[in-house]
C-alpha cells in the first residue's frame, strides 16, 4: 500500500499531469451528489482540492467545503488552493476512519480516490455514517486498464513487478457496475445509480505523455521511478506498444487533437472512462440498514 501513497514528487507534478483529467469528470460528480447552494461536502481524496474548490463555487458563502486527504503532501496542494476561502478547512484523513462527526455533511464526494482504498466497503461504511438522513456520496472509480490515463501503467509495472500486482488490480477493482453498485448497497445506501462516463483525451505523442510518468508524477509515477533501469526501460517500451500512440509528434497529427473526441486521429488517444455512483444515505431508524433495493 505504501507504493500507492502520493509521495512529495507524485504530489509535486499531478495538476501539470492530471488536473485536465479528473476536471473533466468533477462536474458529473457534483452533479450526481446533488450538490447546491449551502450544503456542507466533504470531499474524501482530495488530492490538489480540485473537486473540493468546483463544489466551494457550488454551495456559496453560506455553504461550506472540507477537503481531506489521507497524503500530508496532497493535503498541502489542496491548503494553498484553498487558502483563501473562508468556508473551506483541509484535513489529513483517511478514508476509512474519518474523524469526523456522524450526520454533519449534506454531500460526500471522492473523485478517483476509493479504488485507492485498501478497503473500499469500509470508506463508503464512513461516507454513510457522516451524512444526514438523506444525504448523498457519489465516487467516480477506474473502469479498465485500456480506458485508463495514467492508472493504466500500473498493471504493466506489475508484469515485471509481480509484488505491485495486488496494488494494481485493486485500482481497477470496482470498475464493474454491479460490484460498486453491490458495495454502495451493501453499505446500506439506497436508490443506488451507476453511469458511466467517456470521454478522449489528446496527447501529442506517447513521449509527451510518458514524461509525466518518468519524472514520478501521480501514482504509477512515483512507483515508476522507483524501479531498476532496465525495468524503466521495459515499463516503458510495453507502455509504449500498448498505447497506439506514436513515439514521435508531428505537426500535421498534434493539430488534429483538437478535434479529439470526433475523430480518429491517431495522435489522439482516445479513451478515460470513470464510472460515477452515488447513493443515498438511509439513516432513517424506520428503515432497514440493507434494503437490498439498490437500482442501477
Ligand atoms: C487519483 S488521486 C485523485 C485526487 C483528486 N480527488 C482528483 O480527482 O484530482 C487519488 C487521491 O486519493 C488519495 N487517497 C488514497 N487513499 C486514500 C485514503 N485511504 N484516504 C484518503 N485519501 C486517499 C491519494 O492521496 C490521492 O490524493
Amino acid at each position: 500500500m505504501a507504493q500507492l501513497m502520493y509521495d512529495a514528487m507524485a504530489a509535486a507534478g499531478y495538476e501539470r499531469g492530471f488536473a485536465r483529467i479528473s476536471s473533466h469528470f468533477i462536474p458529473f460528480l457534483l452533479g450526481a451528489a446533488g450538490v447546491t447552494a449551502g450544503h456542507r461536502v466533504l470531499d474524501v481524496a482530495t488530492g490538489t482540492g480540485l473537486a473540493a474548490e468546483a463544489a466551494r463555487a457550488l454551495v456559496g458563502s453560506i455553504g461550506h467545503v472540507t477537503a481531506a486527504d489521507i497524503s500530508a503532501q496532497m493535503a498541502e496542494r489542496a491548503r494553498e488552493r484553498l487558502k483563501a476561502a473562508p468556508n473551506a478547512t483541509i484535513q489529513i484523513e483517511d478514508g476509512q476512519a474519518l474523524g469526523l462527526p456522524d450526520a454533519s455533511f449534506d454531500a460526500v464526494i471522492c473523485s478517483l480516490g476509493l479504488m485507492f482504498f485498501p478497503d473500499p466497503a469500509r470508506g463508503l461504511g464512513q461516507f454513510r455514517r457522516v451524512l444526514h438522513n438523506g444525504g448523498r456520496a457519489a465516487v467516480s472509480v477506474n473502469t479498465v486498464p485500456e480506458r485508463s490515463y495514467n492508472t493504466r501503467i500500473h498493471p504493466i509495472i506489475a508484469r515485471y513487478e509481480p509484488s505491485l500486482a495486488a496494488d494494481a488490480a485493486r485500482l481497477f477493482s470496482l470498475g464493474n457496475e454491479r460490484t460498486l453498485g453491490t458495495l454502495f448497497a451493501a453499505e446500506g445506501f439506497r436508490d443506488v445509480k451507476i453511469t458511466t462516463e467517456k470521454h478522449a483525451f489528446g496527447v501529442g505523442s506517447f513521449d509527451e505523455y510518458f514524461d509525466h510518468v518518468e519524472r514520478g508524477w501521480g501514482s504509477a509515477g512515483q512507483v515508476f521511478v522507483s524501479l531498476s533501469p532496465d525495468t524503466q526501460r521495459a515499463v516503458a517500451k510495453m507502455s509504449g506498444a500498448m498505447s497506439g500512440i506514436p513515439a514521435v509528434p508531428s505537426r500535421s497529427k498534434s493539430r488534429s487533437c483538437s478535434a479529439v473526441g470526433r475523430n480518429k486521429s491517431p495522435s489522439c488517444w482516445t479513451r478515460t472512462v470513470a464510472k460515477i455512483g452515488l447513493g443515498e444515505s438511509e439513516q432513517s431508524a424506520m428503515l432497514p440498514a440493507h434494503p437490498g433495493t439498490a437500482a442501477q
